[in-house]
């Protein structure tokens, strides 16, 4: 049975190696972020790969040739003035240009597709590979990954790495999981998978995306294919109604729930019904979003509580409604191993003891139209002047969607890319309003930001619960640091 309190993943890369590491370490479920891993990794490089963690997890990875590759291309020994020498290194990344020597530029991936090039799926998997192997590194403690199903394009080779580093769980929410657990078993025999791809405008041909493992080992040449295990997998749901329909689409492959409230940082399912704002411009929850948990737990398959349980009593609450356990993320994405900016995080926590933050569930932000929760922090996009002041580019796509052209083909666009690119695509300009680049200002968050050639430094976007209490019996005036320990002490020890 799996531990009782789950590190939410929380991506990009704030939930990254060390905190899941360390909760895992402390006999919970520590979990890593799958999200913008392959971005997160050569970024790592091309800061020098400080502490040289990910030249150890490439140096576990069962084909060297592979590693060798990506750490040519994309280690950088002296990352100061590293844009000066990346110019070559990809046409989209328009690198070099107007540089100066204070912060790198970095390289660029091409924007994620339906159909990934050998090289790009090598990619996923090693970073994935990389993240799970250094969070499980030298401990028998539990590690999962946290996916978004709405990012489908890098989802069957990112699973597969992380299968090849011996993850232990695969979480996954943002849409509807069910077709996960058969890629599992496939990916678990190294046979080719595929995914239904949600292609906007697609009436009724079917699209899919699909990998096959045993085909890109062939490609290296013969070698000894390592053996993998499934991992458990737990869908993150927001209702008893989604539950049940996952476990009867994938019955026997769903080893249990994760109930999102709508209180939790980061993405939230929306409203039930019309969505309706309140006056402040959020959408308005009501009695009729509240998981049943008496449903829940009829499904006879485990749950998990999350949203605004990081307290001794939510806990014991959680536990009385029949759940297994709680899932906790804000708590954690502050303390000192996560993958926050310690500046910005520092920043957030002293404005938590002076009163002064807030958290708004932004029905615009995300190109994904989902809600989004968006903390308000000065200097980052929260505030309406630095949004205003960035000029629209998409160079990371993760969140693009694909749609249908008239001529049948695939095309992808993102409503917080350039408004007239967006049109041209067939988009709708009130799409637009008000979309939030995350790609770019998640990655910022901790302290990957990318410089544009012309110098400007992509602003972070920071996100938390809406229970921003739980932080409070962890600060003080003069102390803003606080350890993954602290916190599984103080909830484990008195659930
Ligand atoms: C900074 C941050 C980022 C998050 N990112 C993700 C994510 O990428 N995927 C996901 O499923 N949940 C994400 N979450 C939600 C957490 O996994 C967890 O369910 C939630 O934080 C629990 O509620 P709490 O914040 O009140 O503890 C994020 C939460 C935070 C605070």
């Amino acid at each position: 049975m799996l531990p009782r309190l789950i590190q939410g993943g929380m991506g990009v890369g704030v939930s990254g190696w060390q905190l899941a590491r360390e909760v895992a370490l402390l006999g919970q479920l520590g979990v890593v972020s799958g999200t913008a891993l392959d971005t997160i990794l050569i970024r790592r490089l091309g800061s020098g790969d400080p502490g040289g963690h990910m030249r150890r997890a490439l140096a576990a990875f069962p084909d060297p040739q592979v590693s060798s590759r990506v750490l040519d291309r994309y280690l950088r020994v002296d990352p100061v003035g590293v844009a000066d020498s990346l110019g070559a290194i990809d046409a989209d990344a328009d690198a070099g240009a107007g540089a100066d020597a204070s912060s790198p530029r970095y390289p660029l991936l091409p924007l994620p597709r339906a159909r990934l090039t050998p090289d790009r799926e090598w990619l996923l998997i090693l970073a994935n590979f990389v993240e799970v192997y250094l969070a499980k590194e030298s401990h028998r403690g539990v590690v999962g990954i946290n996916f978004l199903h709405k990012i489908q394009f890098p989802i069957l080779p990112s699973l597969y790495g992380a299968m090849l580093a011996g993850v232990d769980v695969v979480l996954m929410g943002a849409g509807i999981p069910g077709d996960i657990p058969a890629v599992l078993d496939r990916l678990a025999r190294h046979e080719p998978a595929s995914i239904t791809l949600d292609v906007l405008g697609a009436g009724d041909q079917r699209y899919d995306t699909s990998f096959d493992p045993g085909r890109l080992w062939e490609i290296e040449g013969p070698r000894e294919v390592p053996a993998v295990h499934r991992p458990k997998f737990l869908a993150i749901v927001s209702s008893a109604t989604l539950a049940r329909a996952l476990v009867k689409k994938a019955p026997g492959g769903i080893d249990g729930f994760v109930v999102e409230a709508p209180i939790a940082g980061g993405h939230n399912a929306p409203p039930r019904g019309v969505q309706q704002l309140s006056r402040d411009g959020e959408p308005i929850y009501g009695v009729r979003d509240d998981a049943d948990l008496g449903q829940m737990a009829d499904l006879g398959l485990p749950f998990w509580l999350a949203g605004g349980y990081a307290s001794r009593e939510k806990f014991r609450a959680a536990l009385a409604t029949g759940a297994h356990g709680i899932q906790v993320g804000t708590v954690f994405a502050f303390c000192e191993e996560s993958g926050l900016d310690p500046t910005l995080r520092h920043r957030f926590l002293a404005g938590v003891l002076r009163g002064e933050t807030s958290v708004f569930t932004d029905p615009a932000a995300s190109p994904t139209s989902f809600p989004f929760k968006v903390a308000a922090l000065p200097g980052t996009l929260s505030e309406a002047a630095v949004y205003e002041e960035r000029p629209r580019l998409c160079d990371l796509g993760y969140l693009r969607r694909a749609y249908r052209k008239p001529d049948g083909t695939v095309d992808y666009r993102c409503p917080a890319e350039p408004v007239d690119e967006y049109v041209r695509k067939g988009g709708k300009a009130e799409e637009t309003v008000g979309r939030k680049c995350l790609c770019n200002g998640l990655v910022a968050n901790i302290g990957l930001g990318q410089r544009r050639a012309d110098g400007y430094e992509e602003p972070p976007l920071l996100t938390a619960g809406n229970d921003l209490a739980c932080l409070k019996p962890f600060i003080s005036a003069g102390r803003l640091s606080y350890h993954a320990r602290d916190v599984v002490e103080s909830l484990v020890s008195h659930a």
